[in-house]
């Protein structure tokens, strides 16, 4: 039995690239072993409201039953949040570059999971993430093309996804890239089918070592 849970953060929708190719790989991921569960997470569909103050102070607040219904709705949904995670063995993220960097949708995801005491916690040597034992696995979408060439300096959406996942303990992460669909859409179809062609040879080689 296996958790598998994915999150999907583009704001386009259908159109999405990124939720497309992180859906095959979930569900053919899920297909391998009788009984897995597929928790899907559509931030676009239902984003999250950017962390403020009055957040901040409920999720630490030590009495919730004192606090605004709303507030406590909001806090509440947050820890949920953090409780799919670790129910999780596997995490696919499907993350469309947005100005250079994470879509707003899928930032305030992390700025809710991210929580001290929780999924991370100080040391006198430093951070230690809590969140252990996971696979992740990155899907991401972007206009340009970011893994070689000059543009390579300016990718803010592939390290910083990296270090939001190793900051809580996530560091088992691979990366299926879908670059360069601004540039025609033979070149969309050929990136996406290069995308798919990878899902393919993981969820084969994953179910040779199951
Ligand atoms: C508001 C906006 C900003 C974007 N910024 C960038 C960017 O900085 N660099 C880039 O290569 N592509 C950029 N793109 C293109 C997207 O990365 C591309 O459409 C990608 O397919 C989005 O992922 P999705 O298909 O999962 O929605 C941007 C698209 C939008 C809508």
């Amino acid at each position: 039995m296996s958790n598998i849970l994915l999150i999907t953060s583009s704001p386009r929708g259908e159109a999405s690239h990124s939720a497309r190719v992180a859906a095959e790989l979930a569900q053919r991921l899920a297909a391998r072993t009788p009984g897995t569960t597929l928790k899907l997470r559509d931030l676009g569909a239902e984003p999250l409201p950017h962390v403020d103050g009055a957040f901040l102070a409920a999720v630490a607040a030590p009495d919730r039953s004192a606090l605004a219904p709303a507030l406590r709705e909001a806090a509440e949904r947050a820890d949920a949040l953090i409780d799919e995670v670790f129910a999780a063995d596997t995490i696919v993220i499907a993350s469309p570059m947005i100005n250079f960097g994470l879509s707003t949708n899928l930032k305030a995801w992390f700025d809710a999971i991210l929580r001290a005491g929780k999924t991370f916690r100080y040391t006198p040597a430093g951070a230690e993430g809590l969140v252990k034992g996971k696979k992740a696995y990155l899907v991401v979408a972007r206009g340009g093309i970011y893994a070689e060439g000059p543009l390579k300096a300016v990718d803010y959406q592939e390290p910083h996804l990296r270090t939001l996942l190793g900051f809580i303990g996530i560091k088992d992460v691979d990366v299926i890239r879908i670059e360069g669909v601004a540039y025609g859409p033979e070149h969309a179809e050929k990136a996406l089918k290069a995308a798919l062609a990878e899902v393919e040879a993981i969820a084969g080689a994953a179910a040779l070592a199951a």
